[in-house]
């Protein structure tokens, strides 16, 4: 199988938000997090839309060979005042379809190459502990515990 890794476009975005909406339905079945609305799916073209044209950010795509995108990363830089510049992981989505392939490895790889290349050092991510593939993904990739985020419904 021919693997294409590579950066998105703007044409992409729409398969990209595809991947989007599969990801949050597997998410939604540990822990919900959102609901697939207009408004959201929206917001979702804004933010890849920027992620895009934006020197700071990163979109790296995994494309099927039939052309369909089938997983996505998307990085940005932080540039805190008292540290150094940071990546932060936002998002990695692999299709359902398509997980424990070693897709979201390649990603990840593609997205800490160009951290490196940005001269980052240190790359954030952050995930919901009740995702256990995600909890397992991370600590797969050598992601330590850092900050926590705890919530109460009011
Ligand atoms: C998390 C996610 C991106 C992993 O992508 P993936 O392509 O399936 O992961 P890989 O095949 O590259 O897995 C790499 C390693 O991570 C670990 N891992 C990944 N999924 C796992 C799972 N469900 N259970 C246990 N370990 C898992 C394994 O050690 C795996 O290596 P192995 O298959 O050789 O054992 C994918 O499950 C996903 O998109 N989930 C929904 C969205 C999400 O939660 N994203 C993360 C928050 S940003």
């Amino acid at each position: 199988m021919t693997v294409t890794i590579e950066r998105a476009r703007l044409a992409d975005i729409e398969g990209i938000v595809e991947v989007f909406r599969d990801g949050v339905k597997s998410q939604n079945t540990f822990c919900h997090l959102l609901d697939l609305t207009e408004g959201v799916l929206n917001h979702k073209q804004i933010q890849f839309r920027s992620a895009v044209e934006d020197e700071g950010e990163v979109l790296f795509t995994w494309r099927h060979e039939t052309g369909k995108i089938v997983g996505y990363i998307w990085g940005i830089i932080k540039r805190p005042v008292d540290t150094g510049r940071v990546g932060q992981i936002n998002e990695l989505v692999v299709a359902t379809s398509h997980k424990r392939k070693g897709i979201g490895r390649q990603l990840f790889q593609s997205c800490i190459g160009w951290f490196r290349s940005q001269n980052v050092q240190r790359v954030e991510v952050n995930f919901n502990v009740q995702n256990p593939e995600a909890s397992a993904f991370w600590a797969q990739m050598g992601f330590k515990p850092f900050f926590e985020t705890r919530f109460l419904e009011v």
